[in-house]
C-alpha cells in the first residue's frame, strides 16, 4: 500500500475581530474570566455574505499553491464542518465550482470538532488503496451565526476560519502513520444545536425559543475533552511507533487551553512543543486543527522528519487523531 502525507495547507479567518472587551459591553463576562479559564483574548467573526464556502475556497487556494498542484488535479473535496451554507448542494459541492475541480468527487462531512480529523483519516484511506492521488481536505466553520449572545456559557467560546489541506502520496515510511478516531453518542445531549435538523426545524419559532443555537454543558464536555484529547493522541501514536518523548510537534484542537495544557501533561510534553493559538481565533471548531497546522508550518515549526501528531474532540461525542512524520 501506498504512504499518505500532508501536502500542503492553508488557512483564512474573516477580517472582522471581536475582542474580550467587545464581549463585556454586551453580556456579562470580563477579558479576565475569559483568559484565565480559556486562554481566549479575541476572535474572528465573518461578515454577513461571507458563508463556510467562501472561507473554504481561499484556505484550499493557499492549500493547492504549496501543495504545487492545481484544482484539475483534485480527486476528492471533503469539506468537514458543522456550518454548511446548506445542507443541499453540500458545502464541498459549492467549493468544488468555486475551484473548478472538475475531477473530484466531493462530500460534507459531520464530526463537530473532529471533523478535519476525521476528514484527514478517511482521505489518507483513499490514497493508501490507490484509489486516489490527491485528496483536499478542508474544515470551517461560521459559528457566530448559531451562537446565542445572551449566553456567556457559550458565546465567549467560539470564531469563525477555514483550513485545509491537500493529500497526497509520499515516501515509504511518511506520511500518516498511526491514526484513531471514536465517538460516545451517548455524550451527544452535552454539545448541541436542538433545531438544526428534522427533529426540530430551524423555524422562526424555534428560533425566538433560542434552539438554534449552540448549547453546551461545559463542565460534561471538559471531563470528556480532558480525557479523550490526550488518549487519542496516544492511541494513533503506538499504532505508529512513535514514542510520545519523540514527537516534535502537537497540534491540538484549540477549545480551551486548559484541556490542551492536560492533553500536554498526558503525553509528557513541554508546551513548547504543542502548537497553540486559541488566544487570537477562540474555537474554531472543524478549522481550528488545520488553521494550526497551516500557521505552524508557515512559522517554520514542521521540519522534514519531525513526528506530529494532529488530535481533536467535539461534539456527537467525537475524537480522533493523526500520528505522522513530516
Ligand atoms: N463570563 C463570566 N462568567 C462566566 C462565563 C463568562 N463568559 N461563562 C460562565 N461563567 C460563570 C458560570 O456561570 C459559573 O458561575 P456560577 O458558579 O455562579 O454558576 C462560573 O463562571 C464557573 O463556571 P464553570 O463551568 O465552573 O467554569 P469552568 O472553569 O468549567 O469553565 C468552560 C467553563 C470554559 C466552558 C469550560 O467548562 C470548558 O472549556 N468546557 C469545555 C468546552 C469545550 O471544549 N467546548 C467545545 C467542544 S468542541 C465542539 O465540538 C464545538
Amino acid at each position: 500500500s501506498n504512504y499518505a502525507g500532508i501536502l500542503g495547507t492553508g488557512h483564512y479567518v474573516p477580517e472582522k475581530t471581536v475582542t474580550n472587551a467587545d464581549l463585556e459591553k454586551i453580556v456579562d463576562t470580563s477579558d479576565a474570566w475569559i483568559q484565565s479559564r480559556t486562554g481566549i483574548c479575541k476572535r474572528h467573526f465573518a461578515e454577513t455574505g461571507m458563508n463556510t464556502s467562501d472561507m473554504c475556497t481561499i484556505a484550499a487556494r493557499q492549500a493547492l499553491e504549496m501543495a504545487g498542484i492545481t484544482a484539475t488535479d483534485i480527486d476528492m473535496i471533503i469539506v468537514c464542518t458543522l456550518t454548511p451554507d446548506t445542507t443541499i448542494p453540500s458545502t464541498a459541492c459549492i467549493v468544488q465550482k468555486n475551484l473548478g475541480a472538475e475531477h473530484a468527487a466531493v462530500f460534507d462531512l459531520y464530526a463537530a470538532c473532529s471533523g478535519f480529523a476525521y476528514g484527514a483519516v478517511t482521505a489518507a484511506q483513499y490514497i493508501e488503496t490507490g484509489m486516489f492521488t490527491h485528496v483536499l481536505v478542508i474544515g470551517a466553520e461560521v459559528l457566530s451565526r448559531f451562537l446565542d449572545f445572551s449566553d456567556r456559557n457559550t458565546c465567549v467560546l467560539f470564531g469563525d476560519g477555514a483550513g485545509a489541506a491537500v493529500l497526497g502520496p509520499v515516501e515509504a515510511g511518511f506520511g500518516i502513520l498511526g491514526t484513531d478516531m471514536g465517538a460516545d453518542g451517548r455524550g451527544g445531549e452535552h454539545l448541541n444545536i436542538p433545531a438544526s435538523g428534522v427533529a426540530v426545524l430551524p423555524t422562526e419559532e424555534a428560533r425566538k425559543q433560542g434552539l438554534t443555537y449552540i448549547k453546551m454543558n461545559g463542565k460534561e464536555v471538559y471531563k470528556f475533552a480532558v480525557k479523550v484529547m490526550g488518549q487519542t493522541a496516544v492511541n494513533a501514536l503506538e499504532r505508529a511507533g512513535i514514542a510520545p518523548e519523540n514527537v516534535d510537534l502537537m497540534v491540538p484542537h484549540q477549545a480551551n487551553i486548559r484541556i490542551i495544557q492536560s492533553a500536554a501533561k498526558r503525553l509528557q510534553l513541554p508546551m513548547e512543543k504543542v502548537f497553540v493559538n486559541i488566544d487570537k481565533y477562540a474555537n474554531t471548531s472543524g478549522a481550528s486543527i488545520p488553521i494550526a497546522l497551516d500557521e505552524a508550518q508557515r512559522q517554520g515549526r514542521i521540519k522534514y522528519g519531525d513526528n506530529v501528531v494532529l488530535a481533536g474532540f467535539g461534539a456527537g461525542l467525537t475524537w480522533a487523531a493523526l500520528a505522522m512524520k513530516w
